[in-house]
């Protein structure tokens, strides 16, 4: 039940339904007042006493709202005159008329910010991934998570929190998961690591952000994919490098290609296990082109290795960085396929001397990923969970990639044709027709489907096809999904 105090009406309300504490409720609603100007400069404010009987609470959320809003200047006590709202809250701040900022905005227009920041598009749109539908890229199927598993282990760690794990981590992460990072990727991913070279990070996007500040200076060029993984060129792009566009053909990033357009590149951003989005591995030649181009012109060659698990018809590809002598490799992971992204937990394997690098510029972003999940996680796999739902998702995944592979045969074989490797959890396919793939995902959207337009990844001649995420698609969709697919193709 919402009540209001009359006198004042309508500045302070309380609603009991809801979790906010009702000092909390009380200061808030004086502070928008006086910041709005609805109550001014001078202005008597009801005693505390005379506010709680009104709004009927007791005193005591009153008195603490009152403090507080006295002690931040909003209030003031006058001898005789009980408390009113600061007589010395500068004008614009309490001004019911348009603030300055947008009076300056409207007269000068928007205000410089650092050539930096402005290098990428302010309002560019992804209507696709706004609504969940079929084939969302990146999503996966979390009903096969083994919840149970992970709240017991949740709980039981929140049961032995203490002083010592309340405070401040370890800036590289927590030791146990870096130790079974490194024992994981060394037979798993054949990665040359041992544990001080790995630093937990918030999923693999802070790893590329990190790189790039200790790697890539303002003006220094990279190789990217063409196409690439969009938010690995955002993080070039943002970090001032010039971005290069190599093309991608079935071995790989084309790296003669790449040396006859730049040479003297400072790094190669690939994903060669599964490169995103065309799904194709690259081949052993051009992984040792590209260390040899790398050893002999001193560039870095950023690995991202986000969804190798997932491989249905061989073995796991072995990764880049444990082909290369030299260690110039950055390698990075991710537990986004292989758990759930929003844990936002990934990796990266240093070369040993670049460590302690990492190391100093990390600390200023944000000290170390937070602690609590990265001991659930050491558990996790410690206790072997992680292994066995890898090899469930293995097996889940592939079988979903055969049923969207034969049902895309089925319904639309003259329309589009699937590319890549039997890997991952998405299907990159390319359109044969006139359609125009934003377009079609514009309307698909509509259709409760998220077609991710393989347009948009390119940053020279696109080609037109959609990625299409199947993690998060179940078996019974699957063939209904694709129908829709092909009656939106057939109407245009
Ligand atoms: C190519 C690629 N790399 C990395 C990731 C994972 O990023 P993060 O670890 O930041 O969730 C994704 C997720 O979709 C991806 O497609």
């Amino acid at each position: 039940m919402k009540r209001v105090a009359s006198g004042i009406l309508p500045v302070v309300a309380v609603d009991r339904t809801i979790s906010t504490p009702l000092h909390r409720q009380i200061y808030d609603g004086f502070r928008s007042a006086i910041l709005e100007g609805r109550l001014r400069p001078g202005q008597r404010i009801p005693s505390t006493r005379v506010l709680a009987a009104e709004i009927r609470v007791s005193r005591f959320p009153v008195l603490n709202a009152y403090a507080q809003l006295l002690a931040e200047g909003y209030l003031e006590s006058r001898v005789g005159a009980g408390t009113v709202i600061s007589s010395s809250l500068p004008e614009q701040l309490t001004s019911s008329r348009p603030s300055r900022t947008k009076t300056i905005l409207a007269k000068h227009g928007p205000r410089p910010v650092a050539a930096r920041s402005s290098r990428l598009p302010l309002k560019e749109t992804f209507p696709w991934m706004i609504h969940w539908g079929a084939f969302r890229v990146g999503q996966v199927a979390f009903d096969q998570f083994p919840h149970q598993t992970w709240s017991s282990l949740v709980a039981r760690r929140c049961r032995g929190m203490n002083a010592y794990s309340a405070h401040y981590g370890t800036v590289m992460g927590n030791e146990s998961l870096r130790r079974t990072i490194a024992d994981y990727l060394k037979v798993a991913r054949s990665v040359r690591c041992e544990p001080e070279q790995v630093m937990v990070v918030n999923g693999s996007q802070q790893a590329l952000e990190i790189t790039a500040r200790v790697l890539l200076d303002p003006g220094t060029r990279v190789w990217i994919e063409e196409p690439c993984y969009r938010l690995a060129h955002d993080v070039f792009k943002l970090n001032g490098s010039e971005l290069v566009p190599v093309p991608v053909d079935e071995e790989g990033l084309d790296v003669a290609a790449g040396i006859t357009k730049c040479r003297k590149a400072s790094a190669a951003f690939v994903s060669p296990s599964h490169q995103f989005p065309l799904g194709v591995t690259m081949s052993a030649s051009r992984r040792l082109q590209l260390i040899e181009w790398a050893q002999s012109s001193g560039a870095w060659i950023i690995e991202d290795d986000y969804d190798s698990e997932y491989r249905y018809e061989s073995q796991p590809i072995a990764s880049l960085q444990g082909l290369d002598p030299n260690s110039r490799v950055i390698y990075i992971g991710t537990f986004s396929k292989v758990l759930f992204p929003s844990l936002r937990l990934g990796y990266i394997v240093v070369p040993p001397d670049l460590v302690d690098r990492f190391l100093v510029t990390r600390r200023v972003m944000d000290l170390g990923a937070p602690t609590f999940h990265q001991e659930v996680l050491a558990d996790f796999i410690e206790e072997g969970h992680f292994e066995r739902h890898i090899r469930r998702m293995r097996t889940l995944y592939g079988d979903l990639r055969r049923l969207l592979v034969d049902n895309l045969c089925e319904q639309l074989e003259k329309t589009l044709a699937p590319v890549g490797d039997e890997a991952g959890m998405h299907l990159t396919v390319m359109l044969h027709t006139r359609h125009r793939d934003e377009e079609v995902a514009l309307r698909a959207v509509g259709q409760k489907l998220s077609l991710w337009p393989l347009s948009r990844l390119y940053l020279s001649r696109p080609r037109q096809g959609f990625i299409l995420g199947f993690g998060g698609t179940t078996a019974k969709d699957i063939p209904l999904a694709v129908h829709r697919l092909r009656t939106l193709l057939d109407s245009d």
